[in-house]
């Protein structure tokens, strides 16, 4: 027997599905591939909802080429799934030398499928668009806008920690009084309060909504690329 409780969940779950809303949080900024860089010789790709795991993690469904090169472009040396929680992110590696700093490359993936066994893209082919390299002035003001500022800018940040300028994140927050107090964020350090709080067991990860990919943008901008402008 459904109680109406059960019942009316079950129909909320309904219409939730059929309207394809079943992430309750948009991101309008993202887009059905995404590629970041992760270091110097990797480029993570985000997909929009779980991939399967026996088509993802194949090499030969990426292809990564400089904007205005000539030629195919280069097939990773290997690809992880790295995005355990979600299943919608992958770490792409290439041979050290292979990729330029601040260059603009395309990564092309085909023949998706996701957690269902289903084609994915439409034409089964999709290209992303790449800056190597990270910096605070993009992607992470981007994503720092749309995650953080809403509760760390204003009148009263979250914690006396403010996140809505590049010298302010390296602010001692809620360590402001103390006799030692740390600074949030420290460049190369992985364990410092700005990348804990991002990475997936942190508070700031499920409160900010972020996804896999973007709790690694904050991880590999500080240690990979030093915190860097
Ligand atoms: C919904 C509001 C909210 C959002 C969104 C949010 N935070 Fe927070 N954040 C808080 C609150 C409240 C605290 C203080 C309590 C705590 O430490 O858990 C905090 C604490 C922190 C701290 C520790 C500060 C200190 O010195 O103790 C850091 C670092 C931080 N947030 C970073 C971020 C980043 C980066 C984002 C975006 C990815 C973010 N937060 C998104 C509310 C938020």
């Amino acid at each position: 027997m459904m109680n109406s409780r059960r019942l009316a969940s079950w129909t909320l779950l309904a219409a939730l599905a059929a309207c394809g809303c079943d992430r309750p949080v948009a991101s309008p900024s993202l887009k059905a591939v995404s590629a970041a860089s992760a270091s110097p010789f990797a480029v993570d790709i985000a997909f929009d909802r779980p991939q399967s795991r026996l088509e993802v993690a194949n090499k030969s469904h990426y292809l990564i080429r400089r904007v205005g090169a000539d030629g195919p472009g280069t097939v990773p040396q290997s690809v992880q799934f790295i995005d355990t929680l979600f299943g919608e992110t992958v770490r792409t590696t290439f041979q050290l030398g292979t990729l330029e700093d601040s260059t603009l490359y395309e990564v092309t993936v085909r023949g998706a499928r996701d957690a269902y066994g289903n084609a994915y893209l439409p034409g089964d082919s999709v290209v992303a668009a790449v800056r190597t390299g990270l910096n605070y002035d993009s992607p992470l003001r981007e994503a720092l806008d749309r995650r953080c500022n809403r509760c760390h800018a204003g009148a009263a940040p979250a914690a006396g920690y403010r996140t809505d300028s590049y010298a302010s994140l390296f602010g001692f927050g809620s360590d402001s009084a103390a006799a030692h107090p740390i600074h949030n964020l420290i460049p190369g350090d992985a364990q410092c309060l700005l990348v804990v709080k991002t990475g997936p067991k942190g508070k700031e990860f499920s409160r900010a909504h972020l996804t896999y990919a973007e709790s690694e943008l904050f991880r590999n901008w500080v240690v990979s690329y030093q915190a860097r402008r």
